[in-house]
């Protein structure tokens, strides 16, 4: 009787032994993984790259642009008193209806015409805002001259 207790018991502890020990390996290897999806990138800058850019990108030059670069966007949209959310509102509702009586920007309308509809899903349009409105976007070299001059017409 005593033997069976002592294997019993040795079993026991060996079980203790080998189910903690992959628990403490997933922990520590869990650690760096959970850093790295802080550091990863806002789910909206993809989104509006792959959505926007197309026509709203950085890179091509002033001459054969087909839209304003983002940047220019965010500009016209989000002044030091604008919050978030005012932001989230104007942005979802102008990409559900682009209409020239709702543009904001009106040099863009005349030179390009205005933004053709397209459906997107609102939450894309949702994280699109929140990634603008928390982070700078890149520009393209020629924008502070040219945003300068802008403003001196107005
Ligand atoms: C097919 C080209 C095209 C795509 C794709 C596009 N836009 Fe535009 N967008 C334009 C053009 C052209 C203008 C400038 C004329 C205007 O303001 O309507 C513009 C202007 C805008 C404006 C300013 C509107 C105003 O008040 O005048 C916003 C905001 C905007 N786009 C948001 C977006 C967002 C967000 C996306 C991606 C989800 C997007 N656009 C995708 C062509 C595009």
């Amino acid at each position: 009787m005593r033997t069976l207790i002592t294997i019993i018991s040795v079993l026991f502890f060996m079980g203790c032994q080998t189910s903690e020990k992959p628990n403490y390996a997933k922990v520590t290897k869990e650690v760096p993984q959970q850093k790295d999806t802080t550091i990863k990138e806002h789910p909206g800058k993809k989104l509006m790259e792959t959505n926007c850019y197309v026509c709203h990108n950085p890179t091509a030059n002033h001459e054969n642009r087909i839209a304003p670069p983002m940047i220019a966007v965010k500009k016209h949209y989000i002044t030091s008193k604008t919050t978030k959310e005012e932001f989230k509102v104007a942005l979802q509702s102008w990409v559900e209806n682009p209409t020239k009586e709702k543009a904001k920007m009106f040099g863009a309308v005349k030179r390009f015409g205005v933004m053709p509809k397209t459906p997107f899903p609102k939450k894309t349009i949702d994280l699109i805002a929140d990634y603008m409105f928390d982070n700078d976007i890149d520009q393209p070299e020629w924008f502070d001259e040219h945003y300068k001059s802008m403003k001196k017409n107005e």
